[in-house]
């Protein structure tokens, strides 16, 4: 597969089937992404992978929080933080277009919320991971964690392995932190649910494919 096609392969799936990807599979794609660039080669990406019954115990204790009423505690403010004009606007017709897809009117709240709890079930991927760097560490090298993101989702693609990429993994960061590996200097910046897509889910089709503005809205090329 070339890059090109795998960039345009690639989309967030929200709907997986239980079969895990093999280990091997993952160590194959950690060994490659590690190639990827960062600012003076610091490497400042962690990444902690978590399967089987660990999951569900993550799963659980995150639950547990939700559900004793604790608020999104993030170490970092979420990607939606100070939005306005036309990326205010991009946001809720992703949002409005999400949920049509799924057959969710954009004035139920209740069914809204639903949706959004799935994020917690990660999506029901068999696999999360959760990725932090130092949290003292300015906000130019999460440039790093993007471009060491995207390497890994590119890099499953072509192994047709599925993910979502997900901020909201970032918000309820005490059992993470207390079940998995994270050095403690570190802060999550985001997670990642990842497996084998399950192509017949509504939340998977094609209704719910984001598209993308033209280049001349973001690019100019000038001699
Ligand atoms: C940093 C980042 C955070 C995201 N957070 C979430 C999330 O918390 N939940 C979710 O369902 N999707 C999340 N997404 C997926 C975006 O909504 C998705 O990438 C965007 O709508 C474009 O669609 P595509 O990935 O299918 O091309 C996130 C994507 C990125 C890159």
């Amino acid at each position: 597969m070339k890059v090109s096609e795998a960039v345009q392969t690639r989309r967030t799936i929200r709907a997986f089937k239980d079969e895990p990807v093999p280990e091997e599979v993952i160590r194959e794609v950690l060994e490659l992404a590690r190639h990827a660039p960062s600012n003076s080669n610091t490497q400042p990406w962690r990444i902690d992978i978590v399967s089987g019954a660990a999951r569900q115990r993550l799963q659980d204790a995150i639950f547990a929080e939700i559900q004793a009423g604790v608020k999104p505690y993030p170490a970092f403010p979420p990607g939606g933080t100070g939005l306005k004009g036309r990326y205010k606007e991009r946001q809720r017709e992703c949002a409005f277009q999400y949920f049509a897809a799924v057959g969710i009117d954009k004035e139920d709240k209740k069914a809204r919320m639903g949706l959004s709890m799935k994020n917690w079930e990660f999506f029901g991927a068999p696999h999360a991971a959760f990725l932090s760097y130092p949290a003292t560490m300015h906000r130019a090298n999460a440039i790093d964690m993007g471009i060491f993101l995207q390497t890994i989702m590119l890099l499953f693609v072509e192994r047709g392995v599925a993910s979502c990429p997900q901020g909201a993994l970032a918000t309820y960061p005490g059992p993470v932190k207390a079940m998995l590996p994270v050095p403690e200097e570190n802060a999550i910046l985001c997670g990642l649910s990842f497996g084998y897509a399950d192509t017949e889910a509504q939340i998977n089709s094609t209704a719910a494919k984001m598209e993308r503005e033209p280049v001349d809205v973001f690019a100019s090329i000038t001699s």
